[in-house]
C-alpha cells in the first residue's frame, strides 16, 4: 500500500502541534482584503505561505486553507465522522429548514442525501436536457438585436425556470410566476441570516425579522400547496421531475419523506442550485466572448455535432472561475492534516480556487484554455468546483448539463459582444464568487428559428 507520506508529500506520523503559518494581520484586515478581491487575496496568501495556511476572519473565525490535492483527497475520503459541514450553514436553517441536507451532519445528513441522490444521477439528468433546451430557446427568443443584457440576471431567470420545471415539476406560467416571486423574496434575503440573532428577531411587521417571517410563510404556503397537488396527481408514477421522484422514494426502513422534509429539500435545491449555475454561466460567456478563437472553435465543433469542446469549455470555466472558492469542514476532533495536528473546533477549507490555479497541475493556469481538458476528463481532487466526498454537490450533473445546453443554445443562435472593455472582476456575492457587473453584453444578432 502507498504510504501516507508518499501519497500526500507530508509525513503524517510526526504532525506538528499548533496552526500552520499565515498572515499575522488582524481578522478585520484579512476579511476586508478577502471581501474586496477574494480570488487575488487567496492566491496571494497561497503564494506566500504555501499549500496549507491559517487565516483569521471576522464571522468565520480561524480557518486553515489546504491547497494540496493529495491532502484534500485524504480529507474527503478518510473517516468523516469527526468532520462537520452542516454546522457552518446553521444560520440558514430558518430558511432551508432543519431537515435540509445542507444543514445536517452525521447519520441524519446521510439519510437525506441517499434519498436525494437518485433523481440527480445519470439517466435522470439526461431527461432534463430537453427541458433545459426549451427554457434556453425561449430565453434567446426574447432577445433583439441591439438589446443590452446583464447576463447573470438573464441566466438567473433561466436557471430558476429550470429548477421550477425539472425539480418542482411546475410548468404552468402563472404558477411558475407565483413561485418565482415568493421564493426569490426569501432567497434574496438569505445573506441576512448570517447577522447576529438579535437583529433577526421578529419584532413586528416592520422589523427585519418580521419581514423575513412573513415572506417565509408566503413561500412555504406555496411549496406545501405544490406538494399536496403532486400527491393527488393521477400520473405521479410516470412523472420524472425531482419532487415526484422524491415522493416515491423510500429510505432503508421503507419510510417515505414527510412533507416537512420535502419542503426543506425543495428550498435547499433552489437556494443551492439556481444562482450558482447562473453565475457559472455568466462567467462562461465572459470568458468565451473575450477568447474569440475558443468561441470560433466551439461553434465549429458544435456544427460538426461534437460536444467534446463544449464539455471542455464547461470544465475549464469551472476551473478558472469556480463559483465557490472553498469547501468547508469543521473538525469535531483533532486531526492531522498536511503535517499539522489541528485542534478540534478549527474550520478546514479545501481550497478549490487554489488547487485550480496550481501550475504543476495546469500549466499557464491563469489562462482560459478549454483544450487542456480535451485529452481526458478532470482528475477528481485536482478539479473540485463541486467539492467532494460525502458532501459533494448533489446537483453537479444537473449544473453541468444546464451549462452545456445553455451555452450551446446561446452560441448557436446569438452573437453577443461584451459591453465593458475588461473582463468582469471576480467579487464576493454572499458566499459565491461572482462577476462584479454581472457580465453586461450587447446583442449584435439573433438567428430566428
Ligand atoms: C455551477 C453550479 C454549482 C456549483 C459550483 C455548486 C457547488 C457546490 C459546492 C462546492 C458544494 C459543497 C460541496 C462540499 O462541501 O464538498 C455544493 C453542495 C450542494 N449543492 Fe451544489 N453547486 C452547483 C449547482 C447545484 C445545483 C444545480 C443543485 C441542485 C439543484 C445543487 C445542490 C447542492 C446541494 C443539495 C448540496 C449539499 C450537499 C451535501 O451537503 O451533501 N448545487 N455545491
Amino acid at each position: 500500500m502507498e504510504s501516507a507520506t508518499a501519497a500526500t508529500g507530508y509525513d503524517t506520523g510526526v504532525a506538528r502541534a499548533g496552526l500552520p503559518p499565515g498572515p499575522r494581520t488582524p481578522a478585520t484586515l484579512n476579511t476586508a482584503r478577502f471581501l474586496r478581491r477574494p480570488l487575488q487575496t487567496l492566491l496571494g496568501w497561497h503564494r506566500r505561505y504555501g499549500d496549507v495556511f491559517t487565516i483569521r476572519m471576522l464571522a468565520f473565525g480561524t480557518g486553515v486553507y489546504v491547497a494540496d490535492p493529495g491532502e484534500i483527497r485524504r480529507l474527503f475520503t478518510g473517516d468523516q465522522s469527526d468532520l462537520h459541514a452542516g454546522e457552518a450553514n446553521a444560520p440558514l436553517a430558518p430558511i432551508l429548514g432543519r431537515n435540509s441536507v445542507l444543514v445536517l451532519d452525521g447519520p441524519e445528513h446521510l439519510r437525506q442525501r441517499r434519498l436525494l441522490l437518485p433523481p440527480f444521477q445519470g439517466s435522470a439528468v439526461e431527461s432534463f436536457r430537453t427541458v433545459i433546451r426549451e427554457v434556453a430557446e425561449a430565453e434567446v427568443e426574447g432577445w433583439r438585436c441591439g438589446d443590452e443584457l446583464v447576463l447573470r440576471e438573464r441566466m438567473r431567470a433561466l436557471t430558476f425556470e429550470v429548477i421550477c420545471r425539472a425539480v418542482f415539476g411546475v410548468t404552468e406560467r402563472e404558477r411558475v410566476e407565483r413561485l418565482r416571486t415568493a421564493l426569490l423574496r426569501v432567497i434574496d434575503l438569505s445573506a441576512l441570516f448570517f447577522l447576529p440573532a438579535p437583529l433577526r428577531r421578529d419584532l413586528g411587521r416592520l422589523s427585519l425579522g418580521g419581514v423575513l417571517a412573513r415572506r417565509l410563510r408566503a413561500a412555504d404556503a406555496l411549496i406545501y400547496e405544490e406538494i399536496a397537488r403532486r400527491r393527488r396527481e393521477a400520473d405521479l408514477d410516470q412523472r420524472t421531475d425531482v419532487l415526484s421522484l422524491l415522493l416515491r422514494a423510500r429510505d432503508e426502513d421503507g419510510k417515505p419523506m414527510s412533507d416537512a422534509e420535502l419542503r426543506d429539500e425543495l428550498m435547499t435545491m433552489l437556494a443551492a442550485g439556481h444562482e450558482t449555475t447562473a453565475t457559472g454561466l455568466a462567467f462562461a460567456f465572459d470568458l468565451l466572448l473575450r477568447h474569440p478563437r475558443a468561441l470560433a472553435r466551439l461553434r465549429a465543433e458544435l456544427d460538426a455535432e461534437s460536444d467534446d469542446y463544449l464539455d471542455a469549455v464547461v470544465t475549464e470555466t469551472l476551473r478558472l472561475r469556480p463559483v465557490i472558492d472553498a469547501a468547508e469542514r469543521t473538525l469535531k476532533a483533532p486531526r492531522a492534516i498536511a503535517g499539522w495536528e489541528l485542534p478540534a473546533g478549527i474550520r478546514v477549507y479545501p481550497g478549490i480556487a487554489l488547487v485550480h490555479r496550481r501550475e504543476d497541475l495546469y500549466p499557464q493556469a491563469a489562462e482560459f484554455r478549454p483544450e487542456r481538458f480535451l485529452d481526458g476528463g478532470a482528475e477528481s481532487y485536482s478539479w473540485l468546483p463541486f467539492g467532494g466526498g460525502i458532501r459533494r454537490c448533489i446537483g453537479a450533473a444537473l449544473a453541468r448539463a444546464e451549462m452545456a445546453e445553455v451555452i450551446r443554445t446561446v452560441v448557436s443562435r446569438a452573437e453577443l459582444s461584451p459591453a465593458r472593455r475588461d473582463p468582469d472582476p471576480v467579487v464576493l456575492r454572499g458566499i459565491t464568487l461572482a462577476p462584479r457587473h454581472g457580465v453586461p453584453v450587447t446583442v449584435d444578432a439573433v438567428r430566428q428559428r
